[in-house]
């Protein structure tokens, strides 16, 4: 087959950190694959081939034996067997091996093989957050879903350090008999919580080399343990945030499939951790990584999520540290729950004084209590417009004497390490760090483990900062420390990094579906901050996508275990129609400027559990309907096989453009050619079996009119279905509007629920 889908180009690689990891010194990105040019060298391919419609070629044995018949044939067996990567039974027909480009050409040209993939690198993108989403214990939605009992959430990750008391099992039942995963660390390592934990990194076809998924990095850990984590009491990170750690679904199993390491995830290990997933049981996965957005048949993670969909499976999945700049999202396939990052409203507080008596607050973890509160001499670490040494990289500060017993201002960014900053800064003999935002980053300020006494501030205050540093003759300073503080009215908002729509793939699916905690969040980690030896206190505060997702991905564990009977689609619908587009302050969301946040920034809002647990209507989606969507997205015949595993033929289907798939929020699109959209919806009813619900519409700048057809909506039992349609009307002189956008909303409202139905209207 000559198929063209799958080029042998090294296009687009690694991507992003979804854990904004500061505790990294070099960054995941950009550590491209080499993609053989020279005949002799070997690279990993993802084969996918036709799913055999032979009936008889249906055991485990009969698919292997025609995966390996499609590898060059060898002198050895040893030798084939070094070449076999992985084989795909659940996520997709199709095997992963190390092959010359001559080769990996030669298998395209063979009968059933649908296409030859180059293998990509991904990158991988709490005391107080469930309280902060409205978890109490004894009450509400953790006493009515019994804390997620019996829900298995597998997370692909860097793996676990299972000995960490997050992953204790005491009080939790042994997982139901469906569950068939295995554990591949010590007898002993693996429980009633942790009921499974495999590795697919440098996997071998031959099982006794098993190897231990042990985390290196420390991502793993603390996604596990936001998502599933056991309550662990006097949990501190460096003596700050004290409380009771907890995941978001306490008593639900985790399954580890350790698919990344320090270089990132292969793509062919995170399609080998989802076949196992599948295979083996689990109810929710959770994917704190991504790459660039992508076709969605050129997108493992997409693939492989749809599989998983069609099981039954909830994927949720990070949208990607790319902010605040639009188009960045990763993750962007609707049968995916994409998560943008938010705060929270824990500061964990350092106060920047300056001579003139200004003062700035700003965050750190590491308070020391000895720093004397004498003013020190303030010095910018940029010289003469060098970018690295403002930046404070390492190595930019080596041999400067100018800096010694001073405070030393350096700029965030460049993807660095901000403790590497810090490290740079002790290394040439700074006294302390004042790390300051510049616009893009704005008020999004992070709590790090530094190495020396240091705040992270504003970019209004580095402004200041740096305009005191530029007009006062003795310029000077100091650092105080104030520890933990709950309450700032301006939480949850969105943090710069967090990606941002709207869809490149499909721009009627509006993404990211929902914010969730991402910002300065607490959790399980492998070794203590303070460098004592009681590792089971070991508590890190980290920040990206990365600590988002996991935090929705215990919430769908909840909704699972009270409505085990939902699909994936109406868990995502009940999230996203109860989501809280103000903050705690009762005034909308911000973003990073402390402006409102937009729609491109929020998805629908931010999350709410305790409301997502009984949403009233839901909005359902089912395999077939996103065949017809992938038709009407234009992807031919071929490449929708790729994604859905089977045969399709769009001509003898309808097809439908994205918009009308039946998502939970609409996103629409004026080119120019037309004057009416009409959107169509099918809600069911799973609120009180006699409900009537009448519409509630937000007007939209740059529409003469949004029309609801019918405006009320009447059930009598549960279960039932029924339709709407919207007509959104564009204003005659919408282009002199000139916004790219505009967002409003449809709610739905009864007596008891209110259903809201995001809605972005993209001008082009
Ligand atoms: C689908 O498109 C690809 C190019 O992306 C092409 O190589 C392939 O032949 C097409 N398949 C069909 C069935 O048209
Ligand atoms: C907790 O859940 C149980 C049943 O699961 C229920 O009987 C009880 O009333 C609930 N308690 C509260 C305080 O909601
Ligand atoms: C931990 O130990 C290292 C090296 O011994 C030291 O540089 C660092 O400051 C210590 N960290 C803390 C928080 O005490
Ligand atoms: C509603 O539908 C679900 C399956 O979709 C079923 O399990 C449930 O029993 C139904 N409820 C009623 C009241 O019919
Ligand atoms: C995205 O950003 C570009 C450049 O900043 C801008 O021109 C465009 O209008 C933006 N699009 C949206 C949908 O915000």
């Amino acid at each position: 087959m000559g198929d063209r889908i799958c080029r042998l180009s090294p296009n687009a690689m690694m991507v992003f950190i979804l854990g904004l990891a500061s505790f990294l010194s070099t960054p995941l990105a950009n550590a491209d694959i080499e993609v053989a040019d020279t005949s002799s060298s070997l690279s990993t391919y993802i084969i996918q081939v036709r799913k055999p419609e032979d009936k008889d070629l249906t055991t485990r044995e009969d698919l292997d034996t025609l995966y390996w018949s499609f590898l060059p044939t060898m002198a050895a067996r040893s030798n084939q067997e070094q070449r076999m990567v992985h084989l795909y039974r659940n996520v997709l027909s199709g095997f992963a091996a190390k092959l010359t480009t001559e080769e990996a050409e030669a298998i395209r040209e063979k009968d059933g093989v649908l296409c030859v993939h180059p293998e990509k690198v991904l990158s991988l993108h709490t005391t107080h957050t469930p309280n902060f989403l409205g978890l109490h214990q004894g009450v509400g939605l953790w006493n009515d879903s019994n804390y997620g009992k019996g829900v298995i959430i597998g997370v692909l990750d860097t793996g676990i350090f299972p000995d960490h008391p997050s992953f204790s099992d005491e009080g939790m039942p042994p997982p139901l008999a469906k569950w068939k995963g295995r554990c591949d660390f010590s007898r002993t390592s693996c429980n009633n919580k942790l009921i499974g934990a495999r590795s697919f990194i440098d996997s071998s076809m031959t099982p006794t080399q098993a190897v231990a998924p042990y985390d290196g990095e420390g991502h793993g850990t603390h996604t596990s343990s936001t998502a599933a984590g056991a309550f662990v009491r006097d949990a501190s990170a460096l003596g700050h945030a004290k409380g009771t750690a907890t995941g978001m679904a306490p008593l639900a199993h985790l399954a580890m499939y350790k698919v990344c390491d320090a270089n990132g995830c292969l793509s062919s290990d995170i399609l080998a951790g989802l076949d196992a997933a599948i295979e083996d049981g689990v109810d929710v996965l959770s994917l704190s990584l991504g790459g660039i957005s992508q076709p969605f048949f050129d997108d493992s993670i997409a693939k492989g999520a749809f599989a998983a969909t069609k099981k039954g499976i909830f994927v949720s999945c990070s949208a990607g540290n790319s902010g605040p700049f639009n188009g960045t999202l990763a993750n962007e396939a609707p049968w995916i729950l994409t998560v943008g990052a938010s705060s929270i409203d824990r500061t964990i507080t350092a106060t920047a004084h300056l001579g003139n008596g200004q003062e700035f607050d700003g965050e750190t973890l590491y308070q020391p209590h000895d720093f004397p509160p004498t003013l020190l001499p303030l010095i910018y670490a940029g010289v003469n417009g060098d970018p690295s040494s403002a930046l404070c990289l390492p190595g930019s500060l080596v041999g400067r004497s100018d800096l010694q017993g001073k405070v030393v201002v350096c700029e965030i960014g460049d993807g660095r390490g901000r403790v590497a900053k810090g490290q740079e800064v002790k290394d040439a003999g700074g006294a302390a760090m004042i790390l300051v935002n510049g616009p893009v980053e704005g008020y999004t300020t992070l709590v790090d483990a530094h190495v020396l006494p240091a705040v992270h501030v504003n970019y209004v205050a580095g402004m200041a900062i740096k305009g005191y540093l530029s007009t006062a003759l003795a310029p000077v300073a100091t650092i105080q420390f104030k520890g933990t503080l709950i309450g700032g009215s301006v939480a949850p908002a969105v943090s710069f990094f967090s990606s941002r729509g709207p869809n490149l793939q499909s721009p009627g699916i509006l993404k990211p579906d929902i914010i969730g905690p991402g910002v300065n969040i607490i959790a399980a980690w492998l070794f203590p901050l303070d460098n004592s030896t009681n590792k089971k206190h070991a508590f890190n505060v980290v920040s990206g996508t990365s600590m988002s997702c996991p935090h929705l991905s215990g919430v769908a564990a909840l909704l699972k275990s009270v409505h085990p009977d939902w699909s994936p689609a109406a868990i995502k619908s009940a999230i996203v129609t109860t989501a809280t587009t103000s903050n705690l302050g009762r005034r909308p969301i911000v973003d990073q400027t402390l402006h409102p946040a937009d729609i491109f920034a929020t998805g629908a809002g931010h999350v709410n559990p305790s409301k997502a647990v009984d949403p009233g209507l839901i909005y359902d989606v089912g395999p077939q309907d996103y065949v017809a969507y992938l038709c009407g997205l234009g992807y031919n015949d071929s490449e929708i096989e790729i994604i859905v595993q089977e045969t399709v033929k769009c001509l003898s289907i309808t097809s439908i453009p994205d918009y009308q798939l039946n998502y939970p929020s609409i996103s629409v699109r004026f080119d120019g050619s037309e004057t009416t959209v009409s959107v169509t919806r099918t809600v069911r009813n799973v609120g009180p079996a006699k409900s009537r619900y009448r519409s509630v519409i937000d007007s939209i700048m740059g529409l003469d009119s949004i029309v609801v057809y019918p405006g009320d909506l009447e059930f009598i039992e549960t279960n039932q279905t029924a339709s709407y349609r919207v007509d959104f009307t564009r204003r005659v002189d919408w282009k002199a509007t000139a916004t790219p956008f505009a967002q409003g909303a449809i709610t739905w409202v009864s007596a008891k629920h209110s259903v809201r139905t995001p809605v972005a209207v993209l001008f082009e």
